[in-house]
């Protein structure tokens, strides 16, 4: 109700002519109840076999989401109410979907921005602070922000951007969660236990079916501490469930690959953000099946994604060497046994790692997910 009421106060103003979409920033409370996992006090080492037997746990609360709409610059009156829903991935927040920072103040202005491209193809985009992340709420980033809490808050909220006809303000009635990496994980979930979630399709980035093999390295390359001891002037007294990467060199070899500018990645290290420890643990629930979601999906990744596409043996150093190979053979194409009942496109970038949006190769990517969009209709 709350994100209507903005955006209904939004769109009473008249805009000049401009080359950047409008932006504000808003929360969106939710409401939630997940069933989590009851995860031992040693977490490392968790395989899917043993995080699926392991007791269940209920949790219950209202949680705050921060998130920045933008209304395009480029008016299309078939796409005013198709709403681009931006979830990101580990040590991040919405700030990776403009470049690392607002839209309009990313690294080297538009260059890495989706927000950007989206707005120039008249999409508004809503990116989200996924819950304890950004400026969302921060409950235990151990017991509370596990994988299943991490999706009810995610279907809360496409849940609050579709109001009824009765109650005012603006209806987005397709919207397109668009997933990166630990913010795909969140979105097959959502798959496995919301199929019918009313979203119109997916754009899913930096995620296979095989992150049981390059998991593990990559957690132990980026060199996780707890946040509040690593970087105590940033993040004083924040609950020691939060972990930051510490390693440079281990961060770029597990997010970035080939075409890519060393300056973002060094920009990237510098300015990242604290993981709950709850999230790693449980991402690996996202490699079961989504076998009731019947929608449509488009899955793209770098070609050398060294977390998702992991060759072994991985390097503990630097995460692993990856490729995803190329065609119908390839892990990306493979991942499709997660979604048997799904109509399923896949596309790769070639030269480029996991986080595919900061690599010199990002139009593509941005070309590529907006073609898939337009080619179905959106
Ligand atoms: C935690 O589990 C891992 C993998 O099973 C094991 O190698 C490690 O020694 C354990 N750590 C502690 C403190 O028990
Ligand atoms: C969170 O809020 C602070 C203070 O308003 C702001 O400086 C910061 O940029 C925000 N971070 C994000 C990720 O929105
Ligand atoms: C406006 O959106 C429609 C529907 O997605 C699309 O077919 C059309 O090409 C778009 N028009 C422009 C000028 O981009």
């Amino acid at each position: 109700m709350r994100l209507a009421w903005c955006i209904l106060f939004l769109l009473g103003s008249t805009l000049p002519a401009q080359s950047e979409p409008t932006c504000n920033l808003l929360t969106i409370n939710v409401d939630i109840t997940a069933l989590n996992i009851q995860l031992p006090s040693n977490i490392s080492g968790l395989t899917l076999d043993i995080l699926t037997a392991l007791p269940k746990v209920q949790i219950q609360g209202t949680y705050q989401i921060a998130a920045r709409y933008c209304e395009p610059e480029v008016k299309n009156s078939s796409r005013t109410n198709t709403l681009q829903l931006l979830v990101h991935g580990v040590t991040y927040t919405k700030d990776y979907w403009s470049g690392l920072g607002p839209p309009g103040q990313g690294y080297d202005g538009d260059k890495y921005s989706y927000v950007a491209y989206a707005s120039k193809q008249g999409y508004p985009t809503l990116a989200i602070d996924r819950i304890c992340n950004g400026n969302s709420s921060h409950p235990n980033g151990l017991t509370v922000i596990q994988l299943p809490a991490n999706t009810e808050a995610l279907y809360q909220v496409i849940l609050q951007l579709q109001p009824s006809p009765t109650a005012g303000g603006r209806r987005f009635n397709k919207v397109i969660p668009v997933c990166h990496s630990e913010g795909a994980t969140v979105c097959e979930l959502l798959m496995q236990v919301h199929p019918d979630a009313p979203v119109a399709t997916y754009v899913i980035h930096g995620f296979t079916n095989q992150f049981l093999v390059g998991g593990a390295a990559s957690v132990a390359a980026v060199v996780f501490l707890p946040a509040s001891i690593a970087a105590p002037t940033r993040f004083p007294g924040l609950d020691p469930t939060y972990l930051l990467t510490t390693s440079a060199s281990g961060s770029q070899g597990v997010f970035y690959y080939g075409d890519y500018d060393k300056q973002v990645a060094a920009y990237d290290f510098a300015n990242t953000n604290p993981v709950p420890a709850g999230e790693l643990a449980t991402s690996a629930l996202s490699q079961l099946p989504a076998p009731l979601y019947k929608g449509s999906l488009l899955l793209l990744n770098g070609q050398n994604d060294q977390i998702f596409c992991a060759v072994l043996p991985t390097d503990p150093l630097i995460g692993g060497l990856g490729n995803c190979g190329t065609g119908a053979t390839s892990t990306t194409a493979r991942t499709q046994v997660l979604f048997p009942a799904a109509k399923f496109y896949y596309n790769q970038v070639a030269n480029t790692g996991h986080d595919l949006d900061l690599h010199r190769t990002a139009a593509q990517t941005f070309k590529i997910s907006h073609d898939y969009l337009a080619s179905q209709g959106f």
